[in-house]
């Protein structure tokens, strides 16, 4: 659909002839409305988050986030620094679908940039990297984003993950897949152009390649997209200082042949402490060849940004954030962005459709069946959650902590009784996932404490938890294997999740608004890339979401 003066007046913008042209993938190139190519020319603009260390956060990742988008004297301040960049996209790793960003969003777009929008949050925002799941938390938190960001003619993509995947741990691959597919089939009906992304942490060539043929590969070996990303970003730290533009040379080769969109999601190193960046990567990455393989990328960062010991940002806020002043590595960002003229090629009607290949074999570099998880289903959750005769209670504000200890208890608990976790598990590496993994981290709890309950003979001081736990009286006779039965009915469905993503009804005294997946981290940090490149190349400080550990009270498995 192409939003025409008329239209966008009628959503409540300012009828201007000027609107920003729509952007759209035709096979592994962008090209806007007018059959130019597009290139993302940006920086990544999100005030990096409070690092708060806690049991929750292993690897001490940031666990709080300012809403920049929703910041209308922040954004007012940081239009014209954008626009003297030259920048026509930004980077936004947190948004609070609770506040309002039509300030922020429309200055924007009347200023030619377009936004790309990470949908998860820190901590327990984000599909986690070594206990993940798709699950109805989360798909209600990136449908809340999306309905709120859906107004605006600027949001050129929604990535579904942020360094969520690293070198020791893929097997979270087969849930960003299946967030992916969701994501499109809401967005297509809700009648949404915007693309669908995930942003990876760099990483030897056999892990980039694992993950990025996976994210856009077609499981079903039909040639569909069903399940593809439309747009990999490559979080990408190789050139230093006044490098050479062989540099690029291994990473051209090993996407040559990408069947999607690819740019750089993240690009700046001060891995090899140049007293100022140049930023002469600017005008390898916008020539021949590489753009036959990239579509442009976004420096990091606009804001402060710290990460080992290095400064990313360019521009520091006066005290009273009133005004800014930009650093050197600004001055020289900017010039080089200014000599950056578009190589218009290919031309959208010779442009290749992709097509979705085959999804590569498990091995040594990727841990990920072919098997996605079902798309997570509120009202079978709901359905279950209303039914069960043991439920977990909440505190307020913060339950995370205290969910994963208790569900590593009471999964400890199990096996003795002749029961087991394996209808809460998910494992994207075997490709096998409970009828209630893909339920609300606190009803999965539910779950297994009302197991619990039934396979102790029902005494009411099984129902407990050291007061975490509440007897349902209505429910004590419902069996909660014959509760999922009835309300989980196909258990590995896919469907288009519903428009609203309604709050989860309380039951028993027991909120269940969201929950936890655990209590994990953000970050990609951790692990090494057994290749040339580290981890060490890139902030491993990310700026929001990505994802880590959980710390189950007791490690249990898929039985
Ligand atoms: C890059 O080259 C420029 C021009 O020769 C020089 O001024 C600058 O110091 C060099 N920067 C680094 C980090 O090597
Ligand atoms: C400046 O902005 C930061 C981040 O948005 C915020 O945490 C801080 O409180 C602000 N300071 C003032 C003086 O407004
Ligand atoms: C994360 O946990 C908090 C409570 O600690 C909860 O309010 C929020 O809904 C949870 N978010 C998700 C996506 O599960
Ligand atoms: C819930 O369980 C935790 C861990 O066993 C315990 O410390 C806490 O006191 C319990 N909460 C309540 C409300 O009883
Ligand atoms: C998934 O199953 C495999 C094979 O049984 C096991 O090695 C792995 O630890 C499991 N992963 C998770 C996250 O439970």
């Amino acid at each position: 659909m192409k939003l025409h003066a008329a239209v966008l007046a009628s959503l409540g913008f300012a009828a201007s002839v000027n609107a920003i042209a729509k952007v759209t993938r035709t096979g592994r190139y962008l090209y806007t409305d007018d059959g130019n190519r597009f290139y993302l020319k940006g920086i990544a603009y999100q005030t990096q988050g409070q690092i708060i260390s806690g049991p929750d956060n292993p690897l001490n990742q940031p666990s709080t986030f300012v809403d920049n988008l929703a910041d209308d004297a922040g954004c007012a301040r940081d239009i014209p620094n954008l626009q003297a960049l030259g920048a026509n996209a930004i980077r936004a790793y947190s948004v609070d679908s609770t506040l309002n960003h039509d300030s922020c969003m429309n200055a924007l777009s009347s200023a030619g940039i377009y936004v790309i929008i990470d949908l998860t949050l820190p901590l327990n925002g984000s599909i986690d990297t070594t206990q993940p799941s798709w699950s109805t938390n989360l798909l209600n938190q990136y449908i809340n984003t999306i309905n709120v960001f859906n107004k605006y003619d600027n949001v050129l993509a929604y990535n579904v993950g942020n360094e969520v995947l690293t070198s020791s741990a893929t097997n979270a691959a087969p849930f960003l897949k299946a967030a992916a597919r969701d994501i499109k089939t809401y967005l297509a009906s809700i009648k949404s152009s915007a693309l669908v992304g995930y942003a990876d942490i760099d990483g030897a060539s056999s892990f980039r390649d694992a993950v990025s043929t996976y994210l856009s590969c077609d499981p079903t070996g039909s040639n569909s997209d069903a399940t593809s990303i439309d747009i990999f970003g490559l979080n990408n730290y190789e050139w230093c200082g006044n490098d050479s533009t062989s540099t690029y040379d291994g990473i051209n080769g090993e996407f040559q042949n990408y069947n999607v969109v690819a740019y750089f999601s993240e690009f700046g190193s001060e891995n090899c402490n140049p007293v100022t960046r140049p930023w002469t990567e600017v005008g390898t990455l916008f020539a021949s060849p590489m753009t036959n393989v990239w579509s442009g990328g976004l420096a990091f960062s606009y804001f402060s940004a710290q990460s080992q010991g290095h400064e990313f940002g360019m521009v520091t806020l006066s005290s009273d954030n009133k005004t800014t002043t930009t650093n050197a590595d600004w001055d020289n960002l900017l010039n080089q962005y200014k000599q950056v003229s578009f190589v218009n090629s290919p031309s959208q009607s010779s442009a290749p459709a992709s097509s979705f290949g085959a999804c590569p074999q498990e091995g040594a570099t990727l841990a990920a069946s072919s098997t996605l998880p079902a798309t997570p289903n509120q009202a079978a959750c709901q359905c279950l959650q209303s039914s069960l005769p043991c439920l977990f209670k909440p505190p307020t504000p913060d339950y995370n902590v205290l969910l994963g200890t208790l569900t590593g208890v009471v999964c400890g608990l199990l096996p003795g009784v002749q029961g087991d976790c394996s209808d809460i598990a998910a494992n994207g590496t075997t490709g096998t996932y409970g009828a209630v993994s893909g339920c609300d981290p606190t009803i999965k709890l539910s779950y297994a404490f009302s197991q619990y309950f039934e396979l102790t003979g029902k005494a009411e001081t099984s129902c407990d938890f050291s007061g975490n736990a509440t007897l349902v009286s209505n429910n004590v006779n419902v069996v909660p294997s014959a509760a999922v039965a009835s309300c989980v009915a196909n258990p590995s469905a896919t469907f288009t999740p519903s428009a609203s993503a309604p709050a989860s009804s309380a039951t028993g005294g027991s909120s269940s608004s969201g929950g936890g997946g655990g209590s994990s981290s953000s970050g990609g940090g951790g692990g090494s890339t057994g290749g040339a490149l580290s981890f060490a190349q890139g902030p491993i400080v990310g700026l929001a979401a990505a994802a880590a550990c959980v710390v189950w009270g007791a490690m249990w498995t898929l039985l």
